[in-house]
């Protein structure tokens, strides 16, 4: 099966089209390497151009008339940036967003899994949430992310197009044969600071917040294996017909997490414990725009896409570890 995957050169669209190609399949990738490496590109099909260039596309899927479905990852994806810059997040995950969607409509390629993101839900008690549960995105990021499952929603109910959105927890890790994984140089997210402090690149881990109504007052995750998040891709696209026949509708929302929260107090715990010292830590306030946080119920995963991690976070920290010591000999920088 070929598969058109938009920012295939990231972290995640990378994986997937590692795990599409270990499992037979054949990954299209389409990346204007804004942020994603060309590294990441090598040895497979790759259109380098933007998600909104309709010639490109038309290109593309003359190329390969074959293919079968799209996955959508290319993004945008820094919270703060996308504060600063809101114009440049909109313009670039929605209105480009919205025109590969018509795009792929008009074109008849009408299968779309779209990478949404668990921030987009609002804090509920006890912090697991159904794909019910209620949306309150709370930066300019995650409301990309929410308008995007919307566009897509309506799309699916006036046009050909058919979509699922899944909704990622917190990817960690890396490819298992260590092809790709973290790209950026700083990265924002906690399992990357970690590794950073274990690589003697950071003094200290700061945990910031650790007043939230928790179980140890520190912020709670849902930290899923990238590699689990990919073969849920290839579930979502093999069955992608069959799960929206499953579900009578044109659309349909999926978390995407292990079912299981942590906080960040018990991933330095298991971090230390995988990497076998402690690392220099110290506690201080949220910074502005944290929240407690959430984790998934990942009842309707196992439901529909017949999907559940397999991964622990132990696996998901040490193949963290082997990528951080591996990554300078693919990407060239450390
Ligand atoms: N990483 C996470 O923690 C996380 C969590 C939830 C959801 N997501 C979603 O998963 C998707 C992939 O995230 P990632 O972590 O792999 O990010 P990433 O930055 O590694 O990958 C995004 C890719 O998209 C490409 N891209 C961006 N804009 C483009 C455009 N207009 N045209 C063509 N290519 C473009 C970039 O070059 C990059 O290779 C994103 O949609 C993101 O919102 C990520």
């Amino acid at each position: 099966m070929k598969v058109l995957v938009t920012g295939g050169a990231g972290y995640i669209g990378s994986t997937i089209a590692n795990a599409l190609l270990d499992h037979g399949h054949t990954p299209v990738l389409l990346d204007s390497l804004v942020t994603g490496p060309k590294a990441f590109t090598e040895g497979k099909i790759f259109y380098q151009g933007d998600i909104a260039d309709r010639a490109l596309l038309e290109r593309i899927f003359q190329e390969h008339p074959d293919i079968h479905s799209t996955i959508h990852c290319a993004a945008l994806i820094v919270v703060p940036e996308s504060v600063e810059k809101p114009y440049l997040y909109y313009r670039e995950n929605v209105c480009k967003s919205l025109e590969l969607f018509h795009n792929l409509a008009e074109l008849g390629y009408t299968r779309v899994v779209f990478s949404s993101s668990a921030s987009i839900y609002d804090a509920v008690p006890g912090f697991k949430v159904t794909e019910e549960a209620p949306l309150k995105p709370n930066s300019p990021y995650a409301r990309t992310k929410y308008m995007m499952e919307m566009v897509l929603q309506d799309l699916s109910r006036a046009t050909p197009l058919r979509g699922i959105a899944l909704r990622y927890f917190n990817p960690i890790g890396a490819d298992p044969k260590l092809r790709s994984g973290i790209h950026v140089r700083e990265p924002s997210h906690v399992l990357g600071k970690l590794v950073d402090v274990a690589l003697g690149k950071l003094p200290e881990f700061v945990i910031t917040g650790v007043d939230w109504p928790t179980r140890d007052g520190s912020g709670i995750r849902d930290y899923i294996h990238v590699w689990d998040l990919a073969l849920a891709h290839l579930k979502a696209v093999e069955q992608f017909d069959h799960v929206l026949a499953k579900t009578q509708s044109t659309y349909t929302v999926i978390n995407l997490g292990t079912g299981q929260g942590v906080t960040v107090k018990e991933l330095v715990a298991a971090f230390e414990r995988v990497w076998g010292r402690a690392i220099p830590k110290r506690e201080a306030p949220p910074r502005p725009g944290d929240v407690a946080g959430a984790y998934a119920n990942a009842e309707r995963a196992l439901e529909l896409l017949g999907w559940q991690a397999q991964h622990s976070i132990e696996e998901g920290i040490a193949s963290a570890l082997a990528w951080g010591e591996k990554r300078k000999a693919v990407l060239g920088y450390a």
